[in-house]
C-alpha cells in the first residue's frame, strides 16, 4: 500500500489539486497503482478550523505517507494572523520537520507555449533547466532572528547559517542531477560578500572533486539574475542557497511563459517527498474556477517518478499534459495573445477534463 498525504491548503489550492486528483486516481486505475490518499487540514485553512496552520494530526499523517501533495498557503487574510501562525509558516514548518532539504524546481519551456514568455522566443526555444534550492536551512532557518530595540531603535534581524553537512549533501545532490542531465552544474552564491558563501563555495568544490566529469562553475547571485534574463539557455543545473534559490526560482519560472506550469519536489535523503506547484495561493483569482491545474498535474508526475518510482505513469502523464496543450487548449494565464492563434482558452474544470481525456485516448 501507498499513501499520499493530500494539502490543499488555501486560495486556489483545492481547485487545483481537485484536478490534479483526478488525474492521480485515473492513473491510479490505469496503471494499478494502490495509491490511497486523504486530505489533510493545512496552512490558513487550518489556521481557521484548528487555530494552527498545520495541527498535530497533520504532520503525522505527513510522516507516515509515502508521499505528500500540496496546493499553495497563504493568502491577505492572515497578514494580520500572529507571524508563528501564519500559513507560510505552516509550509516552512512541514519542510523543515520532514528534512525536505532539496527542492528540485525545474524551468522548462513546452514548445507551444513560447510565446507566452516575457522574453523573445528564441531566447527560451527549447530551455530546460533545473534549479536544485536547498530548502531547509540558511536565511530562512537561522537563529537568531526577530524584531527587536536595539539602543533605543527597532530593528529587525534575520541570520543566514550553513553548515558544511548542510552545504555538502545539497551539492551531492547537485552533482548528481547534474551526472542525469547535462553535466554542466553552476553553484550560485555571493561570495564576495558573506563568509557563508565562502563556506558554500569551498564545499562544494571539495565535494566536486568526487565529480571529474562534472563541469562545475560559480556565479555571484545578482549577475545570475542578470543572466537568467539574458541568456537563460546557458545554465543546465543551478545549486543554490534557501533565499536565492526562492528568488532565481521565480525569475526562471517566468522565463517559460507561465508560472501556472511548473511542478516542483521536495525530497528528503530517503526519496519521500512533498510535491506542489511553484506558483503560489493566487487569492486575486481564486474561488473563480480559472486557475492553471497544469502545474499541480504535473507535481503528481514528479510525485509518481520520484517518490512512488512509477515512471510509466509519469511519463503518461507528462504525455497528456503534452497533447493537451498542442490541441491548443490553454488556461488564461498562458493564452497569450489568444486569436492570432489556434487557441481556446478554458476554465480549471475543463483542463482537468481535457488531460484526463488524454490519458483515456492513449491507455
Ligand atoms: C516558495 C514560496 C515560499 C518560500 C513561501 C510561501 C514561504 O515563495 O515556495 O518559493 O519562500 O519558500
Ligand atoms: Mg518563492
Amino acid at each position: 500500500m501507498t499513501s499520499v498525504a493530500v494539502l490543499s491548503g488555501d486560495g486556489i489550492g483545492p481547485e487545483i489539486v481537485h484536478q490534479a486528483m483526478r488525474v492521480l486516481d485515473a492513473v491510479n486505475t490505469q496503471h494499478k497503482l494502490g495509491i490511497e490518499t486523504a486530505e489533510h487540514a493545512f496552512g490558513g485553512a487550518a489556521y481557521d478550523a484548528h487555530g494552527t496552520p498545520l495541527p498535530d494530526a497533520t504532520l503525522a499523517a505527513c510522516r507516515n505517507a509515502n508521499a505528500i501533495l500540496l496546493g499553495s498557503v497563504g493568502g491577505p487574510k492572515y497578514d494580520e494572523a500572529p507571524r508563528e501562525l501564519r500559513p507560510e509558516r505552516g509550509l516552512l514548518r512541514l519542510r523543515a520537520e520532514l528534512d525536505l532539504f532539496a527542492n528540485l524546481r525545474p524551468a522548462m519551456l513546452f514548445p507551444e507555449l513560447a510565446n507566452a514568455s516575457s522574453l523573445k522566443p528564441e531566447l527560451v526555444a527549447g530551455l530546460d533547466m533545473m534549479i536544485l534550492r536547498e530548502l531547509t536551512s540558511g536565511l530562512y532557518f537561522g537563529e537568531p532572528r526577530g524584531i527587536e530595540v536595539r539602543k533605543g531603535v527597532r530593528t529587525g534581524f534575520n541570520t543566514m547559517v550553513y553548515s558544511e553537512p548542510e552545504i555538502e549533501r545539497i551539492a551531492i545532490r547537485g552533482f548528481e542531477i547534474a551526472m542525469q542531465r547535462s553535466r554542466r552544474l553552476c553553484s550560485v552564491d555571493k561570495m564576495n560578500v558573506l563568509e557563508v558563501s565562502e563556506l558554500w563555495r569551498e564545499v562544494v568544490e571539495r565535494v566536486g572533486q568526487a565529480y571529474p566529469e562534472v563541469e562545475l562553475s560559480h556565479m555571484y547571485v545578482d549577475n545570475a539574475a542578470m543572466q537568467l534574463v539574458r541568456a537563460p539557455k546557458q545554465f543546465d543545473v543551478i545549486v543554490t542557497g534557501n533565499i536565492f534559490g526562492d528568488i532565481l526560482s521565480d525569475a526562471a519560472a517566468m522565463l517559460t511563459g507561465s508560472i501556472g506550469m511548473l511542478p516542483s519536489a521536495s525530497l528528503d535523503s530517503n526519496g519521500k517527498g512533498m510535491y506542489e506547484p511553484i506558483h503560489g495561493s493566487a487569492p486575486d483569482i481564486a474561488g473563480q474556477g480559472i486557475a492553471n491545474p497544469l502545474a499541480t498535474i504535473l507535481s503528481v508526475s514528479m510525485m509518481l517518478r520520484y517518490s512512488l518510482r512509477q515512471p510509466g505513469a509519469a511519463d503518461a502523464i507528462n504525455a497528456a499534459v503534452s497533447s493537451v496543450l498542442s490541441q491548443g487548449l490553454r488556461c488564461q494565464d498562458i493564452a497569450g495573445d489568444a486569436d492570432t492563434q489556434n487557441i481556446t482558452v478554458v476554465n480549471t474544470s475543463a483542463m482537468g477534463d481535457a488531460v484526463l481525456n488524454a490519458l483515456k485516448a492513449s491507455a
